[in-house]
């Protein structure tokens, strides 16, 4: 969903600001600046989540600046879970190459659709609707995905909530979960950054 290139390539230049749309073109590009190699993992998952994300975007791969697309390397634990989130810009596509993994998107209607896939198996996620996935496999599991941006952007619904710099006040998230001021400040230490 990024805008159409109007040249073949734009090598972002990420020393400079970004602007109107994506980030200035380096004056000189070589064959280096067209290759990542950052989606090899493996990735390290001892995290409460066991889930770690490796992003090829235009912030990792600056080749990537202007073309309108990005990847990531999933990979989960035993149980591990890439929590519940949402990318503004971009639909996403993704294929496990490892292990079984439950995957699902909600809509805005709050239906949830989702299915337990193997390896060689994609899934979608339509552009904008949260969703998640779920190591269900007894071994690690591991996740190929793609974007329709450069630059995806991700709202982590946990962290958006609980973990915001400055904090959410706590009036407004006992009212919006219906809970009391121990929970939400017991959330909030499991989030703070
Ligand atoms: C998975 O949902 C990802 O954003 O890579
Ligand atoms: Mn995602």
């Amino acid at each position: 969903s990024d805008p159409d290139p109007l040249q073949d390539f734009c090598v972002g230049d990420l020393r400079a600001s970004p602007s109107i749309n994506g980030f200035p073109c380096k004056s000189s590009v070589s064959a280096s600046d067209f290759f990542f190699s950052g989606l090899r993992g493996p990735l390290n998952t001892s995290n409460p989540n066991g889930a770690t994300v490796a992003p090829a975007n235009v912030l990792t791969f600056p080749g990537l600046n202007t073309l309108g697309i990005s990847m990531n390397n999933v990979e989960l634990a035993p149980g591990g879970v890439n929590p519940p989130h949402s990318h503004p810009r971009a639909t996403e596509a993704g294929v496990v190459i490892e292990g079984s993994v439950f995957v699902g998107f909600l809509t805005t209607n709050n239906t949830f659709f989702s299915k337990v896939i193997n390896v060689g198996e994609m899934f979608v996620v339509p552009r904008g609707l949260v969703h998640f996935q779920w190591n269900v496999g007894k071994g690690k599991a591991r996740l190929i995905t793609a974007f329709n941006s450069q630059l995806p952007g991700v709202v982590v619904l946990p962290n958006t909530l609980f973990g915001s710099v400055p904090e959410i006040p706590n009036a407004v998230l006992t009212k919006t979960f219906r809970t009391d001021d121990a929970t939400v400040n017991n959330l909030k230490s499991k989030f703070a950054v």
